[in-house]
């Protein structure tokens, strides 16, 4: 005997990604903040002087990325099981892709899911990780392993918060800035070369483009079924640079940012972009002072390390690589000597 369940769904996760500067917003309902005491030392008095709500409270977790794991994500949940939060009550994610991923993964189960707002504080949060829903911690077998993708209700993007961003945290932003361009848009790169992203206008247009970007692609293939990893362009590469220097050495963009490089030689040598092109990237890369290059101690074990990328299976690497600018291509299939071809070009002489 079999019983049927019939669950074909209509939803509608639409939303609104607001650039400007953070209007008022009341809500109606028990609301409760999540940020850290690096940012809330920074603006949580602004913030609080622009949000108002039913009942309003604030959740400071620590500090970094190897505090984005189930502790803090408990820490949310007691808090809102102590303030008898129920359904209907609302997160704000406030401060960079750390607060913001742990905050919405928090709002994807508290009571099998609330909803949650992104008010992100960095600029790679602010291009990236706010928009598009995904949500989640790390673990002790890697990076964003546990997770959901749940959309925020509406995100605010406002770039007075980047006033006070270290100039490191910039540059790695700036990396996810360059990929949208490279792999979606040829007039978006051709504007980032000549422009000066410490300009607050032209930084606001580059936001703009590069939230466009994402929002196109997300609407086109929200869990990622194919377009969406076409984002992961220099990560491939970049993950195993992380992992290799234990995550210290480099700030995510920052080994995105060298992952790029690797990901053009690979496209230069298999004839999908030229060298010029490739040269253009490292510079824009190099004007934001990214880092373009990396000594790879042990070829092999960098080959072996591709396979714990979750876009990979066991026998095989997804790579993604530029079409000159402005196009990208996913493929699994590059032959192994071409990698390690490349991988060779930046092992020890
Ligand atoms: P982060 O959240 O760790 O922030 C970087 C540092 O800047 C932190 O010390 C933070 O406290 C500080 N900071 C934040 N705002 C500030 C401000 N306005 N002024 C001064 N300091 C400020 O790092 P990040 O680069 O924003 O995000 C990285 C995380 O985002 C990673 O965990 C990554 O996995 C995730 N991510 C998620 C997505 C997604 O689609 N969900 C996409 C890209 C990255
Ligand atoms: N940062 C990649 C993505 O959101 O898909």
């Amino acid at each position: 005997m079999q019983v049927h369940i019939e669950l074909k769904k209509v939803v509608d996760d639409s939303y609104d990604i607001t650039i400007d500067t953070l209007p008022k917003i009341h809500f109606d309902t028990k609301v409760a903040v999540v940020t850290n005491a690096t940012i809330s030392k920074l603006h949580l008095d602004y913030l609080l002087s622009k949000i108002s709500a039913k009942e309003l409270h604030v959740i400071t977790l620590k500090d970094g990325e190897e505090y984005k794991n189930q502790e803090s994500i408990d820490t949310i949940l007691n808090s809102l099981f102590e303030h008898r939060f129920n359904r209907k009550s609302m997160l704000i994610a406030f401060g960079g892709g750390v607060i913001g991923d742990m905050t919405g993964y928090a709002a994807s189960i508290y009571q099998r899911g609330i909803d949650f707002v992104q008010i992100p504080t960095t600029l790679l949060s602010q291009v990236d990780a706010s928009v598009g829903g995904k949500t989640g911690m790390n673990n002790k077998y890697g990076k964003n392993l546990v997770g959901a993708f749940h959309q925020p209700r509406a995100v605010y993007i406002d770039p007075y918060f980047l006033t006070t961003l270290p100039e490191r945290e910039f540059g790695a932003g700036v990396a996810e800035v360059v990929k949208m361009a490279v792999t979606f848009n040829k007039d978006f790169f051709e504007f980032l070369e000549s422009a000066d992203l410490k300009k607050p206008e032209i930084l606001q247009e580059a936001i703009k483009q590069a939230v466009q970007t994402k929002a196109d692609v997300v609407s086109a293939d929200e869990k990622e079924h194919g377009l969406r990893a076409a984002l992961n362009y220099g990560h491939t590469f970049g993950h195993v640079i992380e992992n290799e220097t234990a995550y210290k050495k480099f700030l995510h963009g920052e080994a995105v940012a060298i992952g790029m490089v690797m990901a053009n030689e690979m496209a230069v040598k298999m004839n999908l972009m030229s060298e010029k092109e490739a040269l253009r990237v490292k510079a824009l890369l190099e004007k934001y002072n990214l880092p373009t290059s990396y000594i790879i101690n042990d070829v092999k074990n960098f080959y072996e390390t591709f396979f714990l990328d979750k876009k990979s299976s066991d026998s095989s690497i997804t790579f993604i690589l530029p079409l000159g600018i402005g196009d990208v291509v996913i493929t699994d299939k590059v032959d192994v000597g071409t990698v390690m071809c490349v991988l060779n070009k930046f092992g020890k002489a």
